[in-house]
């Protein structure tokens, strides 16, 4: 169970494992840290593996990186632990005392959508010796997660690394001896895939001649699975062997990326700086490209040899006129020129020898070389454009004498920029040359408009941009040899480029007061009651479940076009697949084809008309997971196109295409006062979707029982009682015969609450008709497929304001993208009664589009993030045009009377609201900052910095008022255990914790005696799903009164008995024939808008918080980097500190995700392009402030949730918005200082490429309209 699936292509770290192998050629035992999902198993004969299971268990002994992930409250929903384990696990074993940068650089490639990922390099960090020094107050970092801050009744201290177990590197694993063997030739033969492996190179090439047609799988990384018939590995030890020459390093084509990382620096240590420029240039590009874990597989041959225009090294290879060396069928050696490159195709049939670097000691000191590269994400990522270029001058002058331009990701093939390096050739290094050489490499280097990958405009400005930052470099460094004019200074921090760095953090929380018994835990920062076991891989997760007997595998057939009738289904050929069982549609549905929600229904499986791509069509149900997959690509389904198609939130206007209901809200008289203001503003902003990318995917086990028309599913839902539900009606059954269990989710944010439903009923209609038991998993391609997430968003409005920012009236009409059916979209325009700010005369109409793109659904803030962000961007507009800092304009439009009405009329107050915004000036250093932001610009030209802060108001509660309400079944046992289940699903947000922690006080015993087994809708039914940030206020007052009931039944005894022991007075109950048993029921309020009249209690109560964010961004490439954020957050009286603080820094990360490096893109067609996590990026490590600040509010009440507390889960996401608008403040800075207009249209997320592209400059300007061809876009804006 400990190994994860997250995505079955190295690129989200959930499968790491330790791989070790005697080297030969060191003679010693090498550990490595690998993807397990690209390693074929033929490929480990003689490797010992080691998983998570392996290093240490809650039964024997804890592995210290185990106990300190998981002390360190960097354990959520989990899912991603056992992979960051791993990877810790094995930078240990090669290192036992680790520098932070050597973590940074491990856990690079590991994902996690939970955490934020602070609290795991906390943990983790404990095992260095240096300690960092946080640059914010000069504290160790280790100093600062253990202080008490002045105030004495606040803490810092999250976790406590006191008696933790010691690394001793002399209890790990042993290699197996048994393992020490000669590599020897060796063949597997599979179904369909023959694999041998070569003994030595010798026998590779005797291979190669026999199976000509076969590739050569080295790391595997590119090929990732098998699609020929045969294929050799080769691992050959003379392949990865590197011999540093007079002229130049010698590296085998089996080398890994690491190794040669590491070799270099040894040779950049032992050359120095000026001798070694090539060697830099390739470890800098090397440092970021990929993970650790695929650099480790990933090998130079490869990476050449794939000839992708996206991989990195062949341009920086070429442009230091490397020499390869390949040896074809025979043995004989021949050269293949850098020129070659350039022609270079997919799978050439040729094995690859040897890489040569040459760097020519004599030429050295006038050659300079440099690498460039642009991604989406500034780490594992692929390149959007690379670049490798060298110049060589004539001794003592600015002349050149030869220069190589080469790019990658301009072009089917590696690019030389020919015609521009000849006619640079011979002319002095100077502004002349940056001009022309600017206007040739226009002309050159052409990258058309219906280019794979769109983003053409942007790619051109890197193309032009990389070359500036070349003639800068080498500007620099003629300046001491040839006395050249002196660079502008501010222009020099544009040749740094960003450095990734540790996370570091200051917390600060109110302890308990000192009246509360040490035995209470309420209060109290305890770890998450299931860490220790997700962090050994013992947690069970639903596919972690061993199958059952007989169990089948369902795969799903979707739609490939946007709309059309289906005209026939054909499934013979999938059907006479071998393992094939029988293959499901509408028509096998025995009671009712669609999911019912709100009289909104929704078909299971498309029956005539499909109204999306990835709409389900049908299902394939085989033996085997592979098998149903394989199969499924084999139904044949023929469609008629039907008019009208369309997908964008502009057509569905166009089309007048909305769902009902309509939602608006007025108050005050708009007219009256847009006439009173100074000016009019009208406008709009854009806001991109966003994809859960729970580390776990959607899926099920579907267990028929076989007695009654009883069913059981193990399910991955936030909302089993609906699923539940979904399921009886599809198949025609009682709820009470199905039961949904669900222990734990791999993380939902929402994703889990309705597609699941359908999924659970498409899984039982498979184990209906087959009588067995059928499991669903969803690959990451087809969750991000069929179950879609965030709407995209588009405001537009007008708005009357004064000189001095005050925001009169505004008339805001909100459009979300629903996509093809209604599903939740119609709540999410429940935002519109979200704002922090007071605007007496406003309206605001919502409407969710009909479009046929896959149907949109609840993501964590649930509309909020992207209605709050419209009204942010209002204010941001309205400060940029009165001339004032945008925190002025929220300030005085902020609401601040002591009690006030929120635009429906609900009586609430600001007060928290307004002291978390002023502490968050205060803490985040607000005036002084601006301040040195304003310096910093001044003097830098290329690279800018911005800083935003806004406050957060967040209504807590289900607006649709039934929903609001928990039950809860506490079980005492005989021996004085006590068993809870709830209605509430954990998934991370510690919702089982806490409600041991409300046990355990009323109950007044320990955590430890108290345990949750799973949700179980046979155990407490009807339950409200978990989610809008009420899951614990609902479980946890249920909880409450189950556990109180129990006390009143005890409360006798203990009287008559205050001697006795708890177990003594459980005895005595029973014996006594009283229940031990008790069911505990929370009636919320009754929450509910009347729409017409714009009035009534909307939410139970508000969340609020304040958050600051400064931003650095490069304008000549649109990379940026989050310098630094501080969070003050209500949080009422917190439950448990450490988790409520969790909450706030993972919601904020995935705002950094939502609102600056996620986009989905669509084809015209309709078609989700950015499936799985090559295309799709979310924050990694390297996208997380390295100062990352979060305090929870003093002295904050709540009246109306469990023991003053406050709902937390999804407010923290619409802070990613501060570093939007910060990013949005450092473009202004590039475009006021360019003499160009600080209003400029910009749209969520702030991509790389939007960022350069709004910092206009003469490089964008270039592209000659001429050349701006209308053509088929290659993504579209939905
Ligand atoms: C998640 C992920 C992220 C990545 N990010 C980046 C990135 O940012 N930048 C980047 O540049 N690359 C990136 N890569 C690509 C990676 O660098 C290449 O896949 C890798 O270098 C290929 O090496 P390999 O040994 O795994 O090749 P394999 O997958 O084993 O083989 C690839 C191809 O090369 C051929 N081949 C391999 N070795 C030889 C040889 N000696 N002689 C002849 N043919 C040979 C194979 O037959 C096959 O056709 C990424 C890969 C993954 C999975
Ligand atoms: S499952 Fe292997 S890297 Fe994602
Ligand atoms: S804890 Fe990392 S993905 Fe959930």
């Amino acid at each position: 169970t400990g190994t994860k699936y997250g995505c079955g292509g190295g690129g989200c770290g959930a499968c790491t494992v330790m791989v070790s192998r005697y080297d030969p050629i060191q003679e010693t035992v090498l550990h490595w840290s690998v993807t397990a999902c690209l390693q074929p198993i033929c490929s480990l004969h003689g490797a010992a593996v080691v998983t998570v299971e392996g290093i240490g268990s809650t039964k024997t002994k804890l592995h210290p990186v185990q106990e300190r992930i998981a002390k360190a409250h960097g354990s959520q929903c989990g899912f991603c632990t056992p992979g960051m384990v791993m990877s810790m696990y094995t930078l240990l074993r090669n290192n036992p005392q680790p520098t932070t940068e050597d973590i940074r650089e491990t856990l690079g490639g590991n994902l996690c959508r939970c955490t934020g990922y602070r609290p795991i390099i906390d943990g983790f960090k404990t095992f260095c010796n240096v300690r960092t020094v946080n640059s914010s107050n000069g504290k160790c970092c280790m100093e600062n997660s253990n202080s008490h801050n002045n105030e004495s009744d606040i803490s810092g201290e999250l976790f406590s690394m006191d008696n933790v177990l010691p690394l001793d590197p002399t209890q790990d694993l042993i290699f197996p001896p048994e393992l020490l063997k000669k590599a020897e030739r060796l063949c597997f033969q599979g179904e369909k895939v023959r694999w041998i492996s070569p003994a030595d190179l010798k026998d590779l090439i005797k291979l190669k001649a026999e199976y000509s047609n076969a590739p050569l799988l080295v790391g595997n990384t590119t090929i990732g699975w098998f699609q020929e018939e045969v294929h050799p590995s080769i691992h050959p030890s003379k392949l990865r062997t590197i011999k540093w020459r007079n002229n130049g390093v010698t590296v085998g084509a089996g080398c890994s990326l690491s190794v040669l990382k590491d070799v270099l620096l040894q040779g950049i240590e032992e050359l120095g700086p000026e001798k070694s420029r090539v060697y830099q240039a390739l470890v800098q590009t090397l440092q970021c490209l990929a993970s650790k874990q695929i650099r480790n597989m990933a090998t130079i041959g490869g990476n050449i040899l794939s000839a992708n225009p996206k991989y990195d090294l062949s341009s920086i290879l070429a442009a230091a006129e490397c020499t390869l060396h390949i040896s074809l069928l025979i043995p004989s050696i021949l050269f293949l020129t850098t020129n070659s490159l350039l022609q270079y195709k997919y799978n050439m049939n040729f094995s690859f020898h040897s890489e040569k670097l040459i760097a020519n000691p004599c030429a050295l000191q006038w050659e300079f070389v440099s690498a460039f590269r642009q991604a989406q994400r500034r780490e594992f990522s692929f390149s959007i454009v690379n670049s490798g270029m060298r110049v060589t001058f004539r001794h003592d002058s600015n002349v050149v004498e030869n220069l190589d331009i080469f790019y990658g990701g301009v072009g089917p093939t590696l690019v030389k920029a020919r015609h521009t390096c000849k006619e640079l050739m011979g002319r002095k290094w100077d502004e002349k040359l940056l001009v022309v050489g600017t206007q040739l490499l226009e002309e050159e280097i052409y990258v058309p408009p219906t280019a794979p990958g769109g983003q053409e405009e942007y790619r051109k400005a890197l193309v032009l941009s990389f070359f500036f930052k070349f003639y800068m470099q080498v500007t620099l460094e003629l300046q001491q040899k040839v006395g050249m004019n002196d660079l502008p200074l501010e222009y020099l921090s544009a040749l740094k480029p960003f450095k990734n760095e540790v996370p570091q953090a200051n917390h600060s929380f109110q302890l308990v007061p000192e009246t509360q018994s040490s035995n209470d835990p309420v209060g109290r920062p305890n770890v998450h009651q299931a860490a220790l076991q997700q962090a050994t891989g013992e947690a069970v997760y639903y596919d972690d479940i061993p199958s059952v007997k007989g169990e089948l595998f369902v795969s799903m057939v979707t739609s490939t076009r946007a709309h059309a009738k289906i005209i026939s289904i054909d499934a013979s050929m999938a059907l006479a697949m071998s393992g094939v069982v029988t293959f499901i549609s509408a028509k096998d549905v025995p009671g009712q084809n669609r999911r019912l929600w709100f009289n909104n229904p929704e078909e299971l499986f498309a029956e005539e008309e499909v109204i999306c791509v990835g709409q389900i069509i049908g299902a394939i149900v085989a033996e085997t997971r592979e098998q149903a997959k394989r199969a499924a690509e084999q139904v044949d389904i023929t469609y008629e196109d039907i008019q009208p198609v369309f997908f964008t939130i502009e057509e569905a206007i166009e089309h007048q295409s909305f769902f009902d209901p309509k939602r608006k809200l007025e108050r005050g008289n708009l007219e009256e006062g847009f006439e009173k203001a100074d000016h009019i503003l009208e406008g709009e902003l854009y806001m991109g979707g966003q994809e859960h990318f729970y580390m776990e995917t959607q899926g099920l086990i579907a267990i028929p029982k076989g007695e009654a028309g009883e069913l059981e599913l193990y399910v991955a839902s936030q909302h089993a009682a609906y699923t539940q539900e979904v399921v009886g009606i599809t198949l025609g059954i009682d709820s009470n015969k199905i039961t949904c269990h669900v222990k734990r989710l791999g993380g939902g944010f929402g994703g889990k609450v309705m597609k699941i439903a359908s999924l659970s009923a498409i899984a039982a209609t498979a184990a209906y008709k087959t009588g067995r038991a059928v499991r669903c998993v969803l690959e990451r391609e087809d969750d991000m497929l069929i179950t879609s997430g965030r709407s995209p968003f588009l405001g537009k409005y007008k708005v009357g304001y004064l000189n001095d920012g005050t925001i009169l009236a505004a008339d805001i009409t909100y459009y979300s993208n629903g996509g093809c059916t209604l599903d939740e979209s119609s709540f999410l325009l429940d935002f519109i009664k979200k704002k922090s700010y007071f605007i007496p005369n406003l309206r605001g109409h919502g409407l969710v589009c009909k479009t046929y793109l896959p149907s949109y659904t609840a993501f964590r803030g649930f509309g909020g993030p992207q209605g709050l962000t419209i009204i942010e961007s209002v204010l941001h507009e309205v400060a940029a045009r009165c001339g004032l800092p945008a925190h002025q304009v929220r300030d005085i439009n902020m609401y601040k009377d002591e009690k006030c009405y929120t635009h429906h009329k609900q009586l609430f107050s600001p007060h928290d609201m307004v002291r978390c915004w002023n502490e968050c000036l205060e803490k985040s250093d607000y005036t002084h900052r601006c301040l040195s932001i304003k310096q910093f610009n001044a003097h830098n030209h290329w690279k800018k910095r911005g800083i935003s802060i806004v406050p957060l108001k967040f209504g807590i509660g289900f607006s649709k008022g039934f929903y609001n309400q928990g039950a809860a079944l506490v079980n005492i046992y005989k021996d004085g255990s006590v068993l809870i289940s709830h209605g509430g699903t954990e998934m991370g947000q510690g919702i089982n914790t806490k409600a041991i922690q409300i046990a355990s006080r009323i109950l007044k015993v320990p955590m430890s005696s108290i345990h949750i087994k799973e949700t179980c809708t046979g155990n407490v039914p009807n339950a409200a799903p978990s989610a809008a940030s009420f899951g614990t206020d609902a479980v946890g007052m249920a909880v409450k009164d189950g556990c109180e009931k129990l006390m009143r039944r005890l409360e006798p005894l203990i009287k008559k008995h205050p001697q006795f022991t708890w177990q003594q007075l459980v005895s005595k109950t029973y014996c006594q024939k009283i229940s031990l048993s008790a069911t505990g029921f929370f009636m919320g309020p009754h929450t509910s808008v009347d729409w017409e009249k714009s009035d009534g209690n909307a939410y139970y109560y508000f969340t609020f918080g304040a958050c600051c964010s400064e931003v650095e961004i490069d304008c000549l490439t649109g990379d940026h980097k989050n310098i630094r954020t501080d969070i003050v957050m209500d949080v009422g009286r917190s439950i448990n500190p450490a988790l409520d603080v969790g909450q706030v820094e993972g919601g904020f990360v995935q705002g950094i995700g939502l609102y600056t490096i996620e986009e989905l893109q669509f084809s015209p067609e309709g078609v989700l392009l950015t499936r799985g996590p090559s295309r799709y990026k979310i924050p990694a490590l390297c996208d997380i402030p390295p100062q990352l600040n979060v305090h929870l509010l003093r002295n904050a009440d709540n009246p109306h949730a469990i023991y003053s507390s406050k709902g937390i889960g999804e407010p923290p996401v619409f802070f990613g918005c501060t570093l939007f608008f910060a990013i949005k403040e450092a473009i202004a800075a590039a475009r006021r200082e360019r003499g160009l207009s600080e209003s400029f249209p910009f749209s969520s997320p702030a991509t790389a490429e939007k960022i350069r592209m709004a910092c206009e400059d003469c490089f964008t300007r270039m592209n000659p309209p001429d050349r701006k061809v209308k053509t088929k876009p290659w993504a579209i804006n939905v």
